[in-house]
């Protein structure tokens, strides 16, 4: 009996997946391990994409997707179709230790592409850098998961089953589950009185549609290291100077079409600022070691969710940008937000604020003087009706 007990246990906590790369324990939260099975429904189509198997067939796919005569957004469609299935979904359920907050406030983190989750939460001293500990100091809650074919969710075909639509709908299946109380199914939680999106690039792409689409699913957004803007993306998709996942300097087991940053991509993209003072080696050579593969075909598909409006998201926004963001400001994030554009997206929040994160690159969490950064979003949340009033 106790037996069966303790593999209940196990199962709800998410025990038999591989802990070893996530932090176990934590300083300020209890935290729970998930695994999900999520069946989702959601529109795709078949791009005409190159077949990336090797180091050269990557690096020939970057420079053909940023040739300026290569067909992109619905161009590059030859098959509008519907994807269907069950995907397990790996998550992390969060809980502040000291239960002094007042309200009930729930996180939900998406992380961006070439990482996974543990871009929130890094083992790296993470008293400085985890942004999951600074929530839960805070007095929230805060749920962050393993996006479709990173870390350890599953896998699934690159070029034509995980796409933006598809991971759209598995992020809104969580947040129901979170507010019906059926997460409960897989571990101890409880229906939080208010829910706030956060995003990191494109994860905040994807909150960024989130909130547009359901925005009764929402109470307020945090978009970090993401704003519409005329260099969003401007330096290209060879700046990644991407390696096929299985032949990569740290080789992951990955299908064809998966992709991931060699480590001067990842300095190109993730990290910037003064070097004496912005970050550390060991926080670059960390943030190297955690990266992830992106599926190709996720990639292609994500001018889907760029340009969704939310005329009827009626919450608080905050852009929180990094300083000197190359990918998405062109290497400097001041003064390219125009918030009459903004203002035209969601014309009905009640508030939207942009915020910039002095010295630091696109990789906020891995950078110096991070959860400075994250009490700046802290306050804009508790100015805006988003405290936990802890
Ligand atoms: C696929 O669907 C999009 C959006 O509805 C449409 O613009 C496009 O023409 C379709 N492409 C094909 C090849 O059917
Ligand atoms: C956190 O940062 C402070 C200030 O930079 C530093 O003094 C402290 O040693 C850091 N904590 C850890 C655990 O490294
Ligand atoms: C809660 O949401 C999940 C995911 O959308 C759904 O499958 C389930 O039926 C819902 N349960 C209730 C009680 O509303
Ligand atoms: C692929 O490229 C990476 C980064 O340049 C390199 O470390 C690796 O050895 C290459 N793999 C093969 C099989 O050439
Ligand atoms: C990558 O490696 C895994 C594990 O060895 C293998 O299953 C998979 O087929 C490989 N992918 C390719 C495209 O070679
Ligand atoms: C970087 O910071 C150091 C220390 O504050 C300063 O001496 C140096 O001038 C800065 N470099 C640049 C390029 O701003
Ligand atoms: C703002 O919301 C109100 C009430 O939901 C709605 O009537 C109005 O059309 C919305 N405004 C815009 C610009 O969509
Ligand atoms: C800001 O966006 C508005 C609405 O799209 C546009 O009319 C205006 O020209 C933009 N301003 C600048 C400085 O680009
Ligand atoms: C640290 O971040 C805070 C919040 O953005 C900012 O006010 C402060 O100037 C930053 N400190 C340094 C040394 O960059």
């Amino acid at each position: 009996m106790a037996g069966l007990l303790i593999a209940l246990i196990l199962i709800a906590t998410g025990a038999k997946s591989a802990p070893t790369s996530k932090r176990s324990t934590h300083i300020y939260g209890n935290c729970q391990q998930l695994d999900i099975p999520i069946t989702a429904s959601a529109p795709s189509a078949i791009y005409d994409l190159p077949v990336v198997d090797d180091n050269l067939s990557a690096t020939a796919w970057a420079v053909q997707q940023d040739t300026w005569s290569t067909p992109d957004g619905s161009a590059a469609i030859k098959v509008n179709t519907t994807t269907m299935g069950t995907w397990n979904i790996h998550a992390q359920l969060c809980y502040p230790t000291v239960a002094n907050n007042k309200v009930d406030v729930l996180q939900i983190a998406t992380h961006g592409a070439y990482y996974d989750s543990r871009y929130w939460d890094p083992e790296l001293d993470p008293e400085n850098q985890s942004y999951v500990e600074a929530a839960l100091k805070a007095g929230y809650s805060i749920l962050t998961y393993d996006r479709l074919g990173a870390g350890q969710s599953d896998h699934p075909d690159a070029y034509t089953i995980v796409q933006a639509p598809l991971e759209l709908e598995i992020l809104r299946q969580l947040t129901v589950m979170a507010r019906n109380g059926t997460l409960s199914a897989f571990c101890q939680h409880r229906v939080p009185d208010k829910v706030v999106h956060v995003g990191h690039s494109f994860g905040s792409v994807m909150t960024s549609a989130f909130i547009g689409t359901y925005p009764e699913l929402s109470d307020g957004a945090v978009i970090t290291g993401y704003v519409l803007n005329k260099y969003f993306g401007s330096i290209g998709w060879t700046s990644w100077d991407v390696q096929f996942a299985n032949e990569s300097d740290i080789p992951f087991s990955r299908p064809s079409g998966y992709v991931v940053d060699s480590k001067s991509g990842i300095q190109n993209v993730f990290f910037g600022g003064n070097l004496t003072t912005a970050f550390t080696r060991q926080q670059f050579d960390y943030g190297n070691s955690i990266k992830q593969p992106v599926p190709i075909g996720e990639l292609a598909s994500s001018y889907q969710l760029v340009y969704v409006t939310g005329p009827r998201f009626e919450g608080p926004i905050q852009y929180f940008l990094p300083e000197f963001d190359f990918f998405i400001c062109g290497g400097d994030c001041k003064g390219v937000s125009n918030l009459t554009l903004l203002h035209g997206i969601y014309p009905n929040a009640s508030t939207i604020e942009v915020a910039i994160q002095p010295n630091t690159g696109h990789g906020l969490t891995l950078h110096n003087n991070a959860t400075a950064g994250y009490e700046v979003s802290f306050d804009f949340l508790n100015r805006h009706g988003l405290g936990t009033g802890a």
